[in-house]
């Protein structure tokens, strides 16, 4: 099953970036973490993106790449972005927007989550731990 994982903007950063907040790995370490903790069933394309239309358009290509899900960290865009909300409706397939870190406790205007409602599910706060669940999800639901 081939699996889309996007990053939006800053999450090049991973590992530099407020490692309080976002620990130590880079997104490189968490795509390592992912893959080893499954096996065959998965084919998983890690992108990451500082520019909102890049990512737009991998979503909207998504189908016609052969993708069956989509994770999305969406990054500081789930606070703002009206046109990636809308470009994950689009995709038909299983969706799960990743946090690693728990908004809730963070600045208010982290509470606002305009991409959120666009996918099946949010994982948040859990850090790396939010992508493997991701993953088990899309694999114990197409079971
Ligand atoms: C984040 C949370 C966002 O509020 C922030 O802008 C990020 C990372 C997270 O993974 O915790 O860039 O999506």
């Amino acid at each position: 099953m081939k699996v889309l994982v996007l990053g939006g903007p800053n999450l090049n950063l991973l590992g530099q970036r407020e490692p309080e907040i976002y620990g130590s790995d880079t997104l490189k370490d968490i795509e390592s973490f992912v893959n080893s903790s499954f096996g065959e069933e998965f084919v998983s394309v890690w992108r990451q993106s500082n520019d909102e239309s890049e990512l737009i358009n991998w979503i909207q290509d998504a189908k016609s790449e052969g993708f069956e899900a989509l994770v999305i960290n969406p990054a500081g865009l789930t606070h703002t972005s009206v046109s990636l909300h809308d470009a994950l409706k689009f995709f038909e397939g299983t969706k799960i927007e990743v946090h690693l870190s728990n908004t809730y406790k963070r600045e208010e205007f982290r509470k606002v989550k305009i991409t959120s409602g666009a996918s099946d599910g949010v994982i948040e706060g859990l850090g790396k731990y939010g992508y493997k669940l991701a993953f088990q999800y899309i694999l114990d639901k197409r079971k």
